[in-house]
């Protein structure tokens, strides 16, 4: 029975490729990260306050101009068509029918053009590796403009490829035959059917989220930074907004989880821009505490991956529906009228023992 986010991997594995399945539930090394994000978020109580009428639960909050049906967004995701022959073009019909927003990854499996025609006028963000060749990051970014995409989300914790073993010990190094990263073809002018890799480059520096910035009118939020001199520095520099994202556990394995970096993030932003978060999202009460610590929204990774597997784009809806009804369960049951009730004054802390 699909009852929450968690049942979606039971009934996907039962349809997935062992190998697939292994690639998405996956993180990086002792996938002690990985681990951490759910378990940090099951280690926060909530205190609820009572008799307070929440007949009018607080609706999401407005992003960079879009008001959501939910504080909920698709974080970027590679390679859809493993989970389903419709691939990113479902997920994006889900979204569009959810009304939040999905940020296409640069390796989706369908071009970001072909995306936006399957969801016309839905919402839409475009996650980015900036190239080490200028021209590239350009067209990328040119492809996305075009496709109505209106951030650009830059991954900024990748200098190299998260080692992901399971991968390795399954020999699963490429998409399979006839799947390929749709983003990356004919990127240059009178080319024909050309495919680019993807490259992680430990090259890449602040002068290039500068360079970029001045080479779009789009916001640019920054996913993956961890440190709070790194949140003050993108401030500084005039990024629009954070993700705050430990790649869900497949980049640098043992950092903390995000919930437990978030206050500290918030702390350095100080409301300057807003500050999102992804990695072990499964229950409405995870999106309560997350929104009550600081952040404007959440994002979910491998639900989305595992309900389009499960039931292709109506998969991923009743999972998007699943979750939009435990927020709002959770959000009458803490007693939360609007959002200034949602503070860290909804969190429990334990006395510590003296
Ligand atoms: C990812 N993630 C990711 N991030 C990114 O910036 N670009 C990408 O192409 C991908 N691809 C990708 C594939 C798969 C299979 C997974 C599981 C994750 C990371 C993703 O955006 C997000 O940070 C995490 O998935 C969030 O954690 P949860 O919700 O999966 O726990």
């Amino acid at each position: 029975m699909l009852l929450n986010l968690r049942d979606y991997e039971t009934a996907a594995r039962e349809k997935l490729d062992p190998v697939h399945a292994d690639f998405i539930a996956g993180g990086a090394r002792d996938e002690i990260t990985l681990r951490e994000n759910e378990a940090a978020f099951a280690r926060l109580r909530l205190l609820p306050r009572v008799l307070r009428d929440t007949t009018r639960r607080p609706p999401a909050r407005t992003l960079f101009g879009h008001r959501g049906g939910m504080p909920v967004l698709l974080s970027p995701t590679a390679f859809h068509k493993l989970a389903d022959p419709e691939g990113e073009r479902a997920t994006a019909r889900a979204a569009a029918a959810a009304g939040v927003i999905m940020i296409v990854s640069m390796a989706a499996t369908v071009s970001v053009g072909d995306i936006a025609a399957a969801a016309p006028g839905a919402p839409r963000w475009f996650q980015l590796y900036p190239q080490p060749e200028p021209g590239i990051t350009e067209a990328l970014v040119a492809r996305a403009t075009a496709a109505g995409c209106s951030a650009l989300v830059v991954t900024v914790d990748s200098p190299v490829r998260g080692a992901g073993e399971r991968n390795r010990r399954n020999g699963f190094h490429d998409l399979p035959p006839g799947l390929r990263c749709e983003n990356m073809v004919d990127l240059r002018a009178g080319e024909h059917g050309r495919l680019r890799q993807i490259v992680m480059s430990p090259e890449l520096t602040w002068e290039h989220i500068d360079r970029l910035r001045e080479a779009t009118s789009l916001p640019v939020l920054l996913k993956g930074v961890l440190h709070p001199d790194d949140a003050r520095e993108a401030v500084r520099r005039g990024v629009d907004g954070l993700l705050l994202s430990n790649h869900g556990g497949r980049q640098l394995d043992t950092v903390p989880a995000t919930i437990d970096l978030l206050p500290g993030i918030a702390d350095a932003v100080a409301g300057r821009i807003p500050v999102l978060l992804d990695g072990g999202v499964r229950r409405g009460t995870d999106v309560v505490k997350a929104l009550a610590l600081g952040a404007s929204a959440v994002g979910i990774g491998r639900p989305v991956l595992w309900a389009l597997a499960e039931g292709g784009e109506q998969g991923v809806r009743r999972m998007l529906e699943l979750l939009r009804e435990e927020i709002d369960d959770a959000l009458a049951l803490c007693g939360v009228t609007g959002p200034d009730d949602l503070t860290p004054a909804v969190l429990f802390r334990p006395r510590e023992r003296s």
